[in-house]
């Protein structure tokens, strides 16, 4: 049975993830910051052991190591899917908020650092141990047309930048990373203007996770499977 780790997991893309990998029989583990909260995650439990519900912010510097330790055994795949916008008014030109920069960077590129720090050792003692980290084309330097968006765009660059070390330095490990854009998801963040469902994201994103090897280990894709670039 696969083991799978997510977290976010009590709305939005990562809670369809968390349905998504439970009908196909995985062992979830889903993670979020206020489980007494996370009603439509709960009420995912099929009560048979196959759902854990853990409590994880992925802001505090020792979330991921906590998690690791309420997980305690092989993990399969480790879905960093857990992030934030930032201030919607806050990240056009003139309008920084420093407080809410530093903030988001912490949520969307520290976090996700440590937890791939905090997980190696069980994603390694999987046969074939997945790192997916959820990042954004917003998050490319070459893709980026429009402007603005200062603060996401660079959390999600950072977290790019981490992926692809990511990449190299668990290789030896046997654990494979991917850097996925979900695309534009009809979800809080995305807004109802968004291109696909958070089903579709979910699904193409999971046959994404499981065509990932070693082999094709670091690569920043969307949901589509389209390569971006950097
Ligand atoms: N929607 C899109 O179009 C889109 C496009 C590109 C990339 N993405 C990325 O996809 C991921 C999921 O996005 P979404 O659309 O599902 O967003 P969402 O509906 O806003 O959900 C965000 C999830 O992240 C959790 N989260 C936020 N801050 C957290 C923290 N400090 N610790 C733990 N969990 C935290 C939220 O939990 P709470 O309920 O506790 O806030 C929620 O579960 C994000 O990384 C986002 O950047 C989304």
């Amino acid at each position: 049975m696969t083991c799978i780790v997510i977290t976010g997991a009590n709305r939005g893309i990562g809670l369809e993830h968390a349905r998504l990998w439970l009908e196909t029989g995985a062992e979830v583990h889903a993670a979020c910051r206020t489980p007494d909260r996370a009603d439509a995650l709960k009420a995912l439990d099929p009560g048979d052991g196959q759902l854990t519900v853990h409590a994880y912010d992925a802001a505090a510097p020792e979330a991921g190591k906590a998690l690791a330790a309420a997980v305690g055994k092989p993990v399969d795949v480790l879905l960093a899917n857990a992030g934030v916008m930032g201030p919607r008014d806050g990240q056009s030109l003139g309008n920084t908020d420093p407080g809410a920069w530093v903030d988001t960077l912490k949520i969307n590129a520290l976090g996700p650092l440590l937890l791939a720090e905090a997980f190696a050792d069980l994603l390694a003692a999987s046969k074939a141990g997945k790192l997916v980290l959820q990042s954004s084309r917003m998050g490319s330097i070459s893709d980026n047309t429009s402007g603005g968006y200062y603060i996401y765009r660079a959390s999600k660059a950072a977290l790019n930048a981490t992926g692809r070390s990511l990449a190299i330095d668990l290789k030896p490990h046997g654990i494979a990373v991917a850097i996925l854009h979900p695309g534009w998801v009809r979800t809080d963040m995305g807004g109802s203007n968004g291109l696909i469902s958070a089903r579709e994201s979910a699904e193409t994103e999971k046959a994404l996770i499981e065509a990932l090897t070693l082999e094709n280990t670091g690569e920043f894709r969307h949901q589509s499977g389209e390569f971006l670039a950097w």
